[in-house]
């Protein structure tokens, strides 16, 4: 069976209410609201965040009313954010399809976004959890603080794995700590069971966020994505921080500070590229992944018990690491 496939065995007719509910979400009447929230309905994602909610609602109880708000709440803010960082990286494409404002303009997809934020609220009030509600609204203030923590990191001349992973903490694995936690507390988990829930979560984000990074180290038409692109915006990512901190190669460090003043050409960046592929940096980051994956498998084997879950979480996890989206 494939990945998806035992992903979402345990959570079939959950996923399919999911997904029932979040398409109302964003449902609209009329108007360019109406047309542009059509836009961003038309392709969902690949839906990671809601199936691990799901997935740990199931393993510590059951999923819920609240479960589902949550998991509609937090897949729209993930939404928002996506259409919000499509405007702050200049991305003229998402999920196979030209971005929001790409389609329309920074303006709508600036509006849009917000209104798409504030549904996400409106659903998570409904979870009648205050907790749910305030791990939402710190959510989205470390979401902002890590993409401006990358914006400033720009201009710090260091080049270091700890900034590195304190950006990627933030602005994404701080979002699936949110979901694994959400759904374990929606079910009645106790606390030190959310707690490694959401320290398993943290930890398959950091994965996700390099594997995502990996990609924009090759030209790849199905990611559904522009690649490339992380150095042209100034943002030097763990394979090429890797190869330049371990070679101290004079030559590739002046090209490094081109891209954080951002006046390096493309021929560059195909040159630090190469260096990066040359020196290992592509297996570092595979071998970082790696340890994340260790240490979600034992929250695996210490807290789930159902087997059907626990092939769920494992084969979510592979997906993470072999995904080509
Ligand atoms: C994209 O996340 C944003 C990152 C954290 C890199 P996904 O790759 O999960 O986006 P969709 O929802 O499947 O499009
Ligand atoms: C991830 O940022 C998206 C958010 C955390 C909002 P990136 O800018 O690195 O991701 P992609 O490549 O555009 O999806
Ligand atoms: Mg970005
Ligand atoms: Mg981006």
């Amino acid at each position: 069976m494939d990945y998806l496939s035992l992903i979402q065995r345990p959570i079939q007719a959950e996923l399919a209410d999911f997904i029932a509910l979040f398409q109302a979400s964003l449902d609209h009447s009329d108007g360019l609201l109406a047309q542009a929230l059509g836009h961003i309905r038309a392709k969902g994602g690949k839906r990671m965040r809601p199936m691990l909610i799901l997935l740990m609602a199931r393993n510590f109880g059951s999923v819920s009313s609240a479960t589902q708000h949550a998991a509609v709440g937090l897949e729209l803010l993930h939404t928002a954010s996506l259409v919000h960082d499509d405007v702050v990286d200049e991305s003229g494409e998402r999920r196979g399809q030209a971005s929001v404002n790409a389609t329309y303009n920074n303006k709508v997809a600036v509006l849009v976004g917000d209104y798409i934020l504030s549904t996400a609220l409106l659903y998570v009030s409904r979870t009648h959890s205050e907790v749910i509600v305030r791990r939402l609204a710190e959510l989205g203030r470390t979401l902002s603080d890590g993409e401006i923590l990358q914006l400033s990191n720009i201009q710090n001349q260091q080049i270091s794995e700890e900034a590195y992973y304190e950006i990627i903490k933030r602005k994404t694995a701080a979002l699936f700590e949110a979901c694994a936690a959400i759904g374990a507390e929606s079910a009645g988990a106790d606390g030190e069971a959310v707690a490694a829930a959401a320290l398993f979560g943290q930890n398959l984000g950091v994965m996700f966020q390099i594997r995502d990074d990996i990609f924009d180290y090759y030209d790849n038409a199905e990611i559904g994505k522009p690649t490339g692109n992380d150095m042209a915006e100034g943002k030097l990512t763990l394979p090429v921080i890797h190869a330049l901190n371990t070679t101290g190669d004079a030559d590739m460090a002046a090209l490094a500070r081109k891209v954080k003043a951002r006046t390096v050409t493309p021929d560059e960046i195909a040159r630090l590229v190469a260096f990066t592929k040359a020196h290992g940096g592509i297996e570092y980051a595979e071998r970082r992944m790696r340890d994340f994956h260790a240490s979600c498998l034992r929250f695996i084997d210490e807290r789930v018990g159902d087997a059907a879950i626990g092939e769920a979480l494992r084969a979510y996890l592979d997906f993470v690491i072999e995904r080509r989206s």
